[in-house]
């Protein structure tokens, strides 16, 4: 078996502890990547650089690159608050050379959950 330790601040710790007790199963310690995991983002995202049918997640943050908003290119930098118009209205900026086909997950996440997936995609280096 596995066991994976995490140092974290205090801070990053509650929130990884908060948005790991989901309402569905309060008392279920699940992890932020399980949380992307369940909810279907590495079905389409790869945490490692591989391709698949989106951006992997691996190095994004800070990463600039060309997206189309209303028909026209621009080129942006992917910070906090790109990431999190992506998850919420994925149909905003559609990444250039990939197909529009992401889920809106507006509602999907409280909003703790949201920052928590947003620091997590961070870190995927
Ligand atoms: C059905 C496939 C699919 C699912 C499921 C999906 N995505 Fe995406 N995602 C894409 C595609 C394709 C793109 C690129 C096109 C676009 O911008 O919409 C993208 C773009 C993104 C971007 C911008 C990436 C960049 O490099 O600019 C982020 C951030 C993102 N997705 C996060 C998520 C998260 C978080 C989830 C789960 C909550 C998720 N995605 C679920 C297909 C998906």
């Amino acid at each position: 078996m596995n066991t994976k330790v995490i140092a974290m601040s205090a801070e990053n710790f509650s929130d990884w502890y908060a948005v790991s007790r989901t309402p569905e199963e309060p008392g279920k310690v699940i992890s932020v990547e399980n949380l992307i995991n369940d909810t279907g983002c590495l079905d389409c995202h790869s945490l490692d650089g591989s391709e698949a049918v989106g951006p992997t997640f691996k190095g994004m943050f800070n990463r600039r690159h060309v997206v189309i908003t209303d028909g026209k290119k621009r080129t942006i930098t992917v910070d906090d608050e790109y990431i999190r118009r992506a998850i919420l209205y994925p149909e905003a900026d559609i990444v250039q050379g990939y197909p529009e086909v992401m889920p809106s997950y507006k509602g999907d996440f409280s909003e703790m959950q949201l920052n928590a997936v947003i620091e997590y995609l961070k870190s995927v280096r």
